[in-house]
């Protein structure tokens, strides 16, 4: 084989309710994880040593070395096959998927890269097992692998597939001018939640209790009606984003006033996410954001897409 392409989709969080801070520096989660219609390529062909390109969106903020998520899964894959002539690989990925921006992005390209090397390694690994991989590279990567919508748990590596008829959401993302670091976001959270007045009707935040599933969300899901879901939108991240983000409020009471469904912070931020009740809506939404000039750029994405899958092998 010379070469594996692998597509890989970014998630919304459409819930993500976050716990208080654990021993290891985690957070445990209560989350519903959507893959969106917004791919990164990822390929892997045969080398003299394993080597990386990233071409596309952000691309001169991805790391090139072995802190790369895609190299690091890659390493992870091999340690776990160490019979299969597991051979050097250049990987490149060709990025559509803003970097630093709440998608998973970087958690996309590694499970893009274990799902490339197992097909070009034929190393025969189940998804599970590649979940299992995934888990110990990024909180995310799993939920990459798998696709669709999923409840997650724990760090957001222990996947449910949600039960919701087969539904197309129509999205409008807000790229920002900027980038957001997850852990700061998480360590800000915890920040406003140590601070929070003693009135509950004063703080910003919600108390730091153990995240539970959102059931009217879940049951907005299973009826498919996107006007329900746009209202059960939630994410404990946000207040936190806007903190270290401040022009972020002023793009979600945009997207709202010009009538989308719903509006939250993508994971940790900083994109937007607008639920349209269909695609023509969407588009005007789209159109319209760009022209009210309170983001980078936009795209419209629909959802759930599948996971990680080989697209070309040759
Ligand atoms: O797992 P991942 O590397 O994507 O996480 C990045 C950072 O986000 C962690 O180092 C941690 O600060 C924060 N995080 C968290 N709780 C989670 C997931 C991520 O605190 N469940």
């Amino acid at each position: 084989m010379t070469g594996v392409t692998a597509r890989v989709p970014a998630k919304l969080n459409l819930q993500l309710a976050v716990g208080p801070p654990r021993a290891d520096g985690y957070h445990d989660l209560v989350t519903v994880f959507h893959a969106v219609s917004l791919f990164d390529q990822v390929t892997v062909e045969p080398a003299g040593r394993d080597g990386i390109t990233v071409t596309g969106e952000g691309a001169d903020r991805v790391p090139a070395d072995q802190d790369n998520l895609a190299l690091r899964a890659i390493e992870a894959l091999r340690a776990a096959v160490p019979d299969r002539g597991t051979a050097a690989v250049h990987v490149t990925i060709a990025k559509r998927i803003p970097v630093a921006a709440g998608l998973a992005g970087g958690s996309a390209d590694a499970a893009a890269a274990l799902v490339a090397c197992n097909e070009l390694w034929a190393a025969g690994l189940t998804q599970p097992q590649l979940c299992g991989i995934g888990a110990t590279i990024g909180s995310d990567v799993a939920f990459a692998l798998l696709g669709g919508t999923a409840v997650g748990r724990g760090r957001g590596e222990q996947l449910t597939p949600a039960l919701a008829p087969a539904t197309q959401y129509h999205w409008v993302l807000a790229f920002a001018d900027g980038q957001l670091s997850t852990p700061a976001v998480y360590a800000a959270l915890d920040r406003l939640r140590a601070a929070r007045p003693a009135d509950p009707a004063e703080s910003e935040v919600g108390p730091a209790a153990e995240p539970d599933l959102d059931a009217a969300l879940m049951s907005a899901l299973r009826t498919g009606d996107a006007g329900r879901v746009g209202q059960q939108l939630s994410n404990d991240l946000q207040q936190a984003a806007v903190s270290l983000f401040p022009a972020l409020r002023k793009t979600l009471t945009a997207g709202l006033e010009l009538g989308a469904l719903g509006a939250l912070v993508a994971g940790s931020g900083p994109t937007c996410v607008f639920l349209a009740a269909n695609a023509e809506r969407a588009l005007e939404l789209a159109v319209s954001l760009s022209g009210a000039g309170v983001c980078r750029s936009v795209a419209r994405v629909s959802g759930p897409v599948p996971g990680a899958a080989v697209v070309s092998a040759a």
